[in-house]
C-alpha cells in the first residue's frame, strides 16, 4: 500500500458486562430444576469457565454495545460527531434490520457515519477491525468506532448443556484513527465455509415464521481442532507479514472459547502462557465481544502498555478465522 496513505491505530478501548453474574455452581443448580445435570468441576475441567456475565432477558446487543462505544470514546477523547465510521461484530443483532450499528450510532447520537453490522461470528471483531482499517488505510475514514457485541445467551438451547455452559454475553469497541504512524500492522482473514456445519444456528425468520433450528450446535471436538490448527497458521501468516517474529509479541489475545485451546495453542506457537490474556474463566465465550473486552481488561489492569506488540485473534462459526498485529 502507497506510504501516503494514512495508518491507522486504536486510541481507546472501551467495554460493557451486563450486571447479573452467573457461576457454574448457580447454573449448574438451575439446570438441575429441569432435570439436566452439569457441575462445576465438568465445565471448569473441560474449559476453565467459572462464571458469566447474562443479559437480562429483553436485553439487546444494541444496549450493551452502546455503553461499550461510549466507554472507548471517552478512554480516547474523541466525542461522538467525530466519529465517521460504525462497524459492529455481531451474531445476535437486535433485529434483522436495521443494523444493529445503526442502533447504537442513534444512541450516540451521531449523524452521517457510516454504519454496518459484520457477520463472522466469533471472528467478528478482527473481521470488523481489519474492515476499519483498510477503510481508514484508502482515505475513506479518518475515524472509526469497531465494537464486537453479543446477547449470546438469546441463541442458546439452555436444555443443552454441551453448549449453554460455554457462553455468555458483552460488548467490547475499540476507537481507531488514522495516524501517521503504524497501529495495525498487519492483518489476515480466512474462511472455510464447507465447515459450516460444525457450528451454526441454522434458523431464520421467513414468512412470518421462525424456519429451522434457532438455537447453536455445535460439534466440539471438530470445533477444536480446527481452531487450534488455524490460529496456529494464522499467527504465523501475520507475524511473518509484518516482518517480525512470534517472540517479539508482548501479548497474545485470541479468542476466548475454552481455556484448553488457549493452552494448546500457546504450547504450539512457544508463546509462554503468561503472555497470553485469559479471560474466559470470568467471562466465559462472548462470541465478537470476547477479544476487545479482553484487551480493554488487559489495558484496563496494566498488562497492555503503549508500545506493545499485540496479537489478536479471532476463530469461529463459518468456519472464520483471522489474526491482526497492532502496536498499541
Ligand atoms: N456437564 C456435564 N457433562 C457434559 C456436559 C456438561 N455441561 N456437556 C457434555 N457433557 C457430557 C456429554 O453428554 C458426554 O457424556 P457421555 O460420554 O455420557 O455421552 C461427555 O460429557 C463428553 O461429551 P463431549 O461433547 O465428548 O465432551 P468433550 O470432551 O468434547 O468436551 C467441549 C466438550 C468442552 C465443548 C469440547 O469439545 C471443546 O472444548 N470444544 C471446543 C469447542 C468450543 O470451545 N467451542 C466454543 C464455541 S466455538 C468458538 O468459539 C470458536
Amino acid at each position: 500500500m502507497s506510504k501516503s496513505l494514512p495508518y491507522s491505530r486504536i486510541v481507546g478501548t472501551g467495554s460493557f458486562l451486563p450486571p447479573r453474574v452467573v457461576t457454574n455452581d448457580a447454573l449448574a443448580a438451575d439446570m438441575a430444576t429441569r432435570q439436566i445435570e452439569t457441575s462445576d468441576q465438568w465445565i471448569a475441567d473441560r474449559t476453565g469457565i467459572r462464571q458469566r456475565y447474562l443479559a437480562e432477558p429483553g436485553v439487546k446487543t444494541s444496549a450493551l454495545a452502546t455503553e461499550a462505544a461510549r466507554r472507548a470514546l471517552a478512554d480516547a477523547g474523541v466525542d461522538a460527531s467525530e466519529v465517521d465510521l460504525i462497524i459492529l461484530a455481531t451474531s445476535t443483532p437486535d433485529f434483522i434490520f436495521p443494523s444493529t450499528a445503526c442502533l447504537v450510532q442513534a444512541n450516540l447520537g451521531n449523524k452521517g457515519a457510516a454504519a454496518f453490522d459484520v457477520m463472522a461470528v466469533c471472528s467478528g471483531f478482527v473481521y470488523a477491525l481489519t474492515t476499519a482499517d483498510c477503510f481508514i488505510r484508502a482515505g475513506r475514514a479518518r475515524c472509526a468506532l469497531v465494537i464486537g457485541a453479543e446477547v449470546f445467551s438469546s441463541i442458546l438451547d439452555w436444555n443443552d448443556r454441551g453448549t449453554c455452559v460455554l457462553f455468555g454475553d458483552g460488548a467490547g469497541a475499540v476507537v481507531l484513527r488514522a495516524s501517521d504512524t503504524p497501529g495495525i500492522l498487519a492483518a489476515q482473514l480466512q474462511a472455510d465455509g464447507s465447515l459450516a456445519g460444525i457450528l451454526s444456528t441454522a434458523g431464520t425468520v421467513a414468512y412470518g415464521q421462525v424456519t429451522g433450528d434457532p438455537f447453536l450446535r455445535m460439534d466440539g471436538q471438530a470445533v477444536f481442532k480446527q481452531a487450534v490448527t488455524v490460529l496456529d497458521r494464522s499467527a504465523r501468516g501475520v507475524v511473518a507479514e509484518a516482518g517480525v517474529s512470534l517472540a517479539d509479541v508482548d501479548w497474545l489475545i485470541p479468542h476466548q472459547a475454552n481455556l484448553r485451546i488457549l493452552t494448546f495453542l500457546a504450547r504450539k506457537l512457544g508463546v509462554p502462557l503468561e503472555k497470553v490474556v485469559i479471560t474466559v474463566d470470568i467471562h466465559a465465550n462472548t462470541s465478537a465481544a470476547s477479544v476487545p473486552l479482553a484487551l480493554d481488561l488487559a489495558r484496563r489492569d496494566g498488562r497492555v502498555k503503549s508500545g506493545q506488540l499485540v496479537l489478536l485473534q479471532g476463530v469461529g462459526g463459518g468456519f472464520t478465522w483471522g489474526s491482526v498485529l497492532v502496536k498499541m
